[in-house]
């Protein structure tokens, strides 16, 4: 099954979305395999966002991000990565599907509340950078009736 790499950012945590964005993986099907809030380092950022270094947005994209603790997920399923995205929407709020997360609760890019990882290969990467004790592995008694 596909994991994918999910962060509720942290205007995402302190406007109190936590429960809501976890709910909307958790009712759509997805399995939450690893979860913890986190105070990311600004190294840690760097590193997670190391594709947008040359970005004239880099700079405050790091400070936001290190502006307080985030929610950092692993969650699976089928297609989890692409539909990941769209249960958050597109990068843009004022683009984002009414029904997406950031459709709903978001306006501007810069604080777009959460993170979904693009591809396979960057799913695993991130999942190793922010869970590197390793994910739990379970079966929930749901999966028989998602599948
Ligand atoms: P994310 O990694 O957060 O899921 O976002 P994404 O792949 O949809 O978008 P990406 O282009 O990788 O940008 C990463 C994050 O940078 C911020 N951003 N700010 N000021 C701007 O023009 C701008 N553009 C991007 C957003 O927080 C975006 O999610």
């Amino acid at each position: 099954m596909e994991q994918t790499y999910i962060m509720i950012k942290p205007d995402g945590v302190q406007r109190g979305l936590v429960g809501e964005i976890i709910g909307r993986f958790e009712k759509r099907g997805y399995k939450l395999v690893a979860l913890k809030l986190v105070q990311p380092s600004v190294e840690h950022l760097e590193k997670h966002y190391e594709d947008l270094s040359s970005k004239g947005f880099f700079k405050g994209l790091i400070k936001y991000m290190a502006s307080g603790p985030v929610v950092a997920m692993v969650w699976e399923g089928k297609d989890a990565v692409k539909t990941g995205r769209a249960i958050l929407g597109a990068t843009n709020p004022l683009a984002s599907a009414p029904g997406t997360i950031r459709g709903d609760f978001a306006i501007d890019v810069g604080r777009n509340v959460c993170h979904g990882s693009d591809a396979v290969e960057s799913a695993q990467k991130e999942i190793a950078l922010w869970f590197p004790e390793g994910i739990t592995q379970h079966t929930l008694a749901s999966e028989a009736w998602v599948y």
